[in-house]
């Protein structure tokens, strides 16, 4: 059986187990995340402005996250292939379920950042049940990643996310605004062409 390590901080009510995917461990799912990007090509969904969006995104599990003029949403087709997402890989499973056991996720959303990419400050709320938390693993490169309150105007805090560190926005936090302001491009060999891979599991439907 798989062992996993880590230990476990709490950053501003975050927990965050850091090093929870050893080297090997992360070049496994990245290897598996490959896989998954072969079937389902990342792409830029655009902004409610008409913008591309900074990162690329695609998905493993029934539901993708998906953007355009139309608004934000999640769907179980690939938007340029039309086919379902493939299976959501192990390591990733096993991330979610040191947070929560009671079902497994429906979603596993798949961030590129790219040099000079970020994501702007925002609510996960798109899910049915925030009952549920929203599982992140980060691989790659280092993002600071920045966190407030469920008020878009409450103060900002923010600290670095590490290859390998797996995160949790659940209960009082679940809805909190969060986003990332940076990544430190070409500090990690995890990625054949650098940048940051951030997982985002989630439980869409009820
Ligand atoms: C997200 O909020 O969807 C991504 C956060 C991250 O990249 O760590
Ligand atoms: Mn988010």
């Amino acid at each position: 059986m798989t062992e996993f390590f880590g230990n476990t901080e709490t950053l501003h009510e975050i927990p965050v187990i850091r090093g929870f995917l050893d080297p090997v461990q992360q070049q496994e799912l990245r290897n598996d995340l490959r896989e998954v990007a072969r079937i389902a090509p990342p792409f830029s969904p655009m902004t409610g402005w008409g913008k591309p969006m900074s990162v690329q995104i695609t998905a493993a599990g029934q539901f993708c996250w998906y953007s355009d003029r139309k608004g934000y949403r999640y769907i179980e087709a690939h938007p340029q292939t039309g086919a379902a997402f493939p299976a959501i890989p192990a390591l990733a499973l096993a991330a979610w379920r040191a947070f929560e056991t009671r079902v497994d996720p429906d979603c596993c959303l798949i961030n590129h950042y790219r040099e000079g990419a970020r994501m702007g400050l925002h609510q996960d709320r798109d899910e049915a049940d925030f009952g549920y938390p929203v599982v992140s693993i980060s691989l790659g490169d280092p993002a600071l990643f920045r966190i407030g309150g469920v008020e878009r105007k409450a103060p900002t805090r923010s600290f670095w996310l590490e290859s390998g560190d797996v995160m949790a926005l659940q209960g009082d936090q679940r809805l909190a605004f969060h986003g990332i302001d940076r990544i430190k491009f070409g500090q990690s060999a995890l990625l054949q062409k650098g940048g940051r891979l951030n997982l985002t599991l989630r439980r869409v439907a009820p």
